[in-house]
């Protein structure tokens, strides 16, 4: 499990106490209806409120690893299912399938999913299979979470060939995000969640990073709701939610390969494919060097590496991004460019490949420094 370690310097202690403000109350309308979302600290207090009175019976599902205790105003049983990354399997999705069947759910009852993206995902997968469907909730209780794996209705768990292969499109009923919650978040699962927000600001002209905590998360599901708002299952649109992901993608994939998934997070990932994506972008002549540079002020402005982790080769990373679902013809990239953020397609391998080796030797540059 990643260290704890004291709060990243874009979070001040009072952004999680609910000194600064109250709770937000607010609708994100992602899939056609709109979905009740509660933000700010000791927003558990009020999820009674989220549940929908039509829900016969309650489940609650978490992992055991996630830390606090969930005082509960309704009635409700708790399952458990194993921690970490590898319960996002599909035995394990079927495991809680027949726990839900043992204890009697029917097609009124609901599932509250307590936890991070893999808890989210694997409970939404279930809730959007079991019965051939039934509702749920999502409680994220990490920064990821909160501003893009609890939002827009992506289920999945993962096979052998890949992450999230297996999955559906399913939208929880409501999303409560606790600040309160992330009092406890290892230092690893700050970064995660802090990658994905450098995103983000990129997919808007007002600056997110320096708002307080509560606000850049609203900012960021505001952002992801007008992305999947009219292409919830990506046909288009939605694609640029990847940007950064595709070095990002076949970093973990090649991390995961080696077993050395626990020393990266998927936002410390995003976070390195950025910065490539802007510079690959530049060789494009579609963005100059200026905009590179805010790409890197950004992600450290997170206090994000922009290394590398140590061994990873071109021709690894290459063969892994070769295999991207983007792709036809040639690379396919969400890249930066006078109109904003788009899809590119047909992008030469060879440009990929030596951007690649100029980030590996700058890399290598700023290790000497
Ligand atoms: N995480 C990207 C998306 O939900 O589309």
């Amino acid at each position: 499990m990643s260290e704890r370690g004291s709060l990243p310097s874009f979070v001040n202690s009072a952004d999680l106490d609910g000194e600064r403000e109250p709770v937000r109350r607010y609708g994100l309308v992602v899939g056609g209806t709109e979905t009740p979302v509660l933000l700010g600290a000791h927003a558990w207090d009020s999820l009674a409120e989220l549940i929908p009175a039509h829900w016969s019976r309650i489940v609650l599902v978490t992992q055991s690893a996630i830390p606090g205790t969930f005082a509960l105003s309704f009635e409700a049983t708790w399952v458990l299912i194993p921690a970490g990354e590898e319960a996002k399997k599909a035995s394990v999705a079927e495991g809680l399938a027949q726990s839900l069947a043992e204890l009697g759910l029917d097609r009124r009852s609901g599932l509250i999913a307590v936890g991070g993206g893999v808890v989210t995902d694997l409970v939404g997968f279930v809730a959007s299979t079991y019965m051939r469907g039934i509702e749920y909730l999502n409680v994220a209780t990490t920064l990821l979470g909160m501003v893009d794996a609890a939002v827009g209705g992506k289920t999945a768990v993962n096979l052998a060939g890949g992450k999230n292969l297996y999955g559906t499109f399913w939208q929880p009923t409501a999303l409560l995000c606790d600040l309160a919650f992330l009092a406890t978040l290892p230092s690893r699962e700050w970064r995660s969640g802090a990658g994905e927000l450098a995103k983000y600001s990129f997919l808007t002209s007002d600056p997110i990073a320096g708002l307080g905590l509560a606000q850049q998360i609203y900012a960021a599901q505001r952002l992801k709701e007008s992305y999947v708002a009219g292409d919830e299952r990506e046909a288009g649109r939605r694609s640029i939610l990847n940007y950064g992901h595709t070095l990002g993608h076949a970093i973990e994939g090649v991390m995961l390969a080696r077993g050395l998934h626990a020393d990266i997070s998927h936002g410390e990932a995003v976070a390195i494919g950025l910065v490539f994506a802007a510079m690959v972008a530049q060789r494009l002549g579609r963005i100059d060097e200026e905009r590179v540079l805010l790409h890197r002020r950004v992600v450290e402005g997170y206090g994000l590496e922009l290394s590398l982790p140590a061994g990873l080769r071109t021709e690894e990373l290459v063969d892994f991004m070769r295999r991207d679902k983007k792709n036809y013809g040639g690379f396919s990239f969400v890249l930066d460019g006078p109109h904003g953020l788009e899809l590119v397609h047909d992008i030469d391998e060879s440009l990929i490949r030596s951007t690649l080796e100029e980030y590996l030797r700058m890399d290598v540059k700023r290790g000497k420094d």
